[in-house]
């Protein structure tokens, strides 16, 4: 592979054409200062923080923007850059409020820690008054525009993350500032409440609303978020065993630093007073909490009555879908090993048993057979009965990304609007429980129109003969009738997927 060789504080070291000096320079365990840059967005240059100098023609650059080329002399450590680093945080705290005592980003706040890092004190500079707090009603984020320091982090976040468009800069010159449409609250604008520009917001600019001023918190938990079945990667910040915020991990394949509402927010169950905490026996017809003990005495006292009296068949465990693959594990082994039954299962297969047998009988594999990384590289997606943006944001989210930044078509199959309908190449609307007769009617274009590998069927599938013969009734006046989508999109739609190189198709509980 073609390699590009600089001089990096006078030692030689060699990164891929394209890699910014910023990114050579983190591979190669040398820190500079970023405000504005994340890995997952694109670079803006913004802050400036990230001034390095090249020897050779003595320019100042923003390392996070400036490619390599071979050849280069950088110094990321020179007199001039830290007395330039210097001066810029000093211009942005200039215009900061001095507020950072109560403000509730404390030890999280990158400014602050940055000019501590750097031993900026007191600012000279004369001081630029701020607005505060714009006033919102919704549960999850406080805005405090007074804070921001012009990243455009929360922007990008909306725009290339989780593709919502809910936010841009609006005004120009000082009067700049991220803003919704018209500048109106987040929650009268298509803001999701993701909290993705909250994770990334390097300043008190954006905050959470229901967790504040809970101090700095001592401990980080890496773990899966609890919700929807994307498997999110999620930081839980805990203080006292109190849980203080959850947060996307930046690390993650799956959310790439993003996650949606009920990720970032909905651990209030977590804490909740209502939930139970000792165990409830029915007694005389009424539940009665009882200590543990008593408790587990009385189950296992019943069990071992109905095993004895109508073998160990009788007894049957189903475990939860929010149980750890490693409790479910537990669970069956007690099944197994203790009650003496095969009568063990999961929510997670027993919910999608249709999806299960059905895939195994044609892929061959019971699951889903491909990541989201490789969903994002699709061409053409199609999605049938499903509304990702809702049920798996996540998943919505890379649907989106691959329609607006990767060129994918899609096909959306959904006689209701959803908030990919905008996002839809072509939309189809069957009506309510035609599915079927519309994926006839798509294979028999598929055949008809000779859009298959003949190779593949032969070597294969079995029965196709039959398969295709039973879709003869499926014509486009039929499908049409029965559908009432048009049969010019019937014929576009299988056009389109049978047309690309490679295509997905994301289905949900609509149709299985
Ligand atoms: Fe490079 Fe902000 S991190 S300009």
């Amino acid at each position: 592979m073609e390699t590009v060789t600089i001089t990096l504080n006078e030692r030689e070291v060699s990164g891929y054409p394209g890699m910014t000096v910023l990114e050579l320079a983190q591979e190669s365990g040398v820190v500079i200062p970023t405000l504005c840059h994340d890995p997952h967005l694109t670079p803006t240059g913004a802050c400036r923080l990230c001034l390095v100098e090249d020897e050779r023609s003595g320019a100042l650059l923003a390392s996070c923007v400036a490619p390599i080329t071979p050849g280069m002399v950088i110094n990321t450590r020179s007199p001039r850059v830290l007395e330039r680093r210097k001066t810029i945080v000093k211009l942005m705290l200039a215009s900061h409020p001095d507020s950072c005592l109560v403000c509730d980003k404390g030890n999280r706040c990158q400014l602050r820690k940055i000019a501590s890092d750097m031993g900026v004190g007191l600012v000279e500079f004369q001081r630029i008054p701020q607005s505060g707090v714009i006033e919102e009603v919704n549960p999850f984020i406080e805005r405090d525009l007074s804070k921001c320091i012009m990243c455009a982090k929360c922007i990008r976040a909306d725009q290339e993350l989780v593709v919502e468009g809910a936010i841009d800069y609006i005004n120009r010159g000082t009067a700049s500032k991220p803003a919704t449409l018209n500048d109106l609250p987040l929650e009268k604008s298509e803001c999701t409440f993701c909290g993705t520009c909250v994770a990334m917001c390097p300043t008190g600019a954006l905050m959470e609303k229901e967790m504040t001023y809970r101090g700095t918190t001592t401990t980080t938990i890496d773990t899966v978020c609890p919700f929807c079945g994307c498997g999110c990667s999620i930081c839980l910040e805990v203080k006292d065993n109190r849980l203080v915020r959850a947060t996307p991990s930046t690390e993650s394949p799956v959310n790439h630093g993003t996650l949606c509402v009920r990720g970032s927010y909905g651990y209030d169950f977590v804490h909740s007073p209502e939930r139970l905490t000792t165990p409830l026996v029915k007694i005389s017809g009424d539940f009665q909490a009882v200590p543990w003990e008593k408790a587990l005495d009385a189950i296992a006292t019943e069990v071992k009555r109905i095993k004895e009296t109508y073998g160990s068949d009788s007894l049957a465990v189903l475990g939860s879908t929010k149980c750890t693959n490693e409790e479910n594990y537990l669970l069956q082994r007690l099944a197994r090993g203790v009650l003496g039954t095969n009568n063990i299962d999961n929510g997670s297969r027993l919910y999608s048993s249709a999806s299960r047998v059905g895939l195994g009988w044609s892929v061959g594999f019971p699951g889903t057979t491909n990541f989201l990384d490789e969903l994002e590289q699709s061409p053409v997606i199609m999605v049938i009965g499903a509304n990702p943006t809702t049920s798996a944001p996540v998943v919505g989210y890379t649907i989106k990304r691959a329609v607006r930044y990767k060129g994918a078509k899609l096909l959306l199959i959904d006689p209701q609007q959803t908030r990919l309908s905008s996002f839809a190449h072509l939309w189809l609307r069957p009506r309510i429980g035609t599915d079927v007769a519309l994926m006839n009617g798509l294979a028999r274009v598929f055949v008809a129109v000779s859009m298959i590998l003949e190779e593949f069927v032969a070597s294969r599938t079995d029965s196709f003969t039959e398969l295709a013969r039973s879709l003869e009734t499926y014509t486009h006046d039929y499908v049409e009738e029965i559908t009432g989508v048009a049969s010019q999109d019937v014929q576009l739609a299988a056009s389109i997927f049978a047309g690309a190189e490679r295509a997905s198709i994301v289905y949900g509980n609509g149709i299985t």
